[in-house]
């Protein structure tokens, strides 16, 4: 028969990758989300892809704690995604308990029902959570580090959560941390992609903005980094690769695949990019300039941090596969849709 998976935050950017993916590998999706910081764009796009206009969507918010009982009342569902979270690091440190409140609250929700009803939960972690580094890659048993911003917070804290409940829980519940690198790019229809509100503090979606003529000019924070070319280091992963290795991580759970009952895999390329090259990169791929100045370093950014995905390649049997080309690619053609070009 087949399984279901709630998305919750399932029209947002990363959320609606991993339904395609879903739906795609033969399950059955719930998208759920109060679409604070999406509109219906990508959710539309979704039902294109795979021709499921009857993709069931719920519009609710997971800190009501009736609704999501509701849901689970409503559905049988065999596991869920949890993305519905703020995740702008600025904001979060001006608005701290906004963040609080909304990121832990809704995953205490959603754990709760999840753990009545004896369902997995896969939660969607971050590389924040290794603050810098002390060394470059990071397993996932590099210590974890205080975190930078309440955002940061979030995720660390929502961790140990999910730990400790699973700990407690006799088998009952079991769950995956993935720890995201830096998700971008497009899925290659151009149909669904980022669509961030108002400036952009990411890189990606800022070049492409940058490139089509929305923004003047990148400002490349730092170019004084102990880096080999000044500029600061990540691990961009192709959103379409990350959204599969959710594909993996919940088969694993459903199937009872796990080695432990709470498991943690990074998702990234081990593959390190400076912002220089990366900008580089995708001027020379599709062939359009990007105008970019050098401007002071960004507070908490980090020098360099990318994953050792070993752990993932090895135990899920994931491996990220999509050049940084295709994936910056996708990226343009994903805004020159936006641009209705
Ligand atoms: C941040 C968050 C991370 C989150 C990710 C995706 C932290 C420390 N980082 O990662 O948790 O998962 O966003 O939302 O919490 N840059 C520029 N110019 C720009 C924008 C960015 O030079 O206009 C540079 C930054 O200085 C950085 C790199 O590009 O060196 C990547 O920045 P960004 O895309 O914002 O991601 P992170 O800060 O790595």
């Amino acid at each position: 028969m087949k399984k279901t998976v709630l998305v919750s935050g399932g029209a947002g950017f990363i959320g609606s990758h991993v339904t395609v993916e879903l739906i795609g590998a033969g399950y059955d999706v719930v998208v759920a989300d109060n679409f604070s910081n999406c509109d219906r764009t990508c959710y539309e796009g979704v039902k294109k892809i795979t021709g499921r206009q009857d993709l069931p969507l719920e519009v609710m918010d997971f800190c009501d704690a009736a609704a999501v009982k509701a849901l689970f009342g409503k559905y049988k569902i065999d596991a869920v995604i949890h993305f519905a979270a703020f995740k702008a690091v600025g904001e979060s440190v001006e608005k701290p308990l906004m963040y609080y409140k909304n990121n832990l609250m809704s995953f205490l929700n959603v754990l709760e029902t999840a753990q009545e009803k004896g369902c997995n939960v896969l939660f969607s972690s971050s590389a924040t959570v290794y603050g810098e580094p002390d060394a470059v890659p990071v397993t996932e048993a590099t210590p974890r580090k205080p975190a930078t911003s309440p955002y940061g917070n979030t995720k660390t804290m929502c961790e140990d959560i999910l730990r400790d409940a699973v700990k407690a829980s006799n088998g009952k519940l079991k769950g995956i941390l993935l720890r995201y690198f830096n998700p971008i790019g497009a899925h290659p229809s151009a149909l669904i992609g980022e669509l961030p509100r108002g400036v952009p503090n990411n890189l990606v979606p800022f070049i492409t903005q940058t490139a089509i003529g929305k923004r003047e000019c990148l400002n490349i924070f730092g170019n004084d980094y102990p880096t080999p070319d000044g500029t600061c280091q990540r691990d961009f992963i192709d959103i379409v690769d990350l959204a599969r290795a959710h594909v993996y991580a919940v088969t694993r759970m459903i199937e009872g695949k796990m080695l432990e009952p709470c498991e943690v895999f990074n998702v990234g390329t081990g593959r390190p990019l400076s912002v220089m090259e990366l900008v580089n990169a995708f001027e020379k791929v599709n062939g359009v300039k990007v105008p970019h100045k050098f401007a002071p370093r960004r507070a908490g950014d980090i020098t360099a941090i990318w994953a050792d995905p070993t752990k993932a390649n090895t135990q899920m049997g994931w491996k990220a596969t999509r050049t940084i080309e295709e994936t910056l690619k996708a990226a343009w053609a994903w805004e020159c849709h936006l641009a209705g070009k």
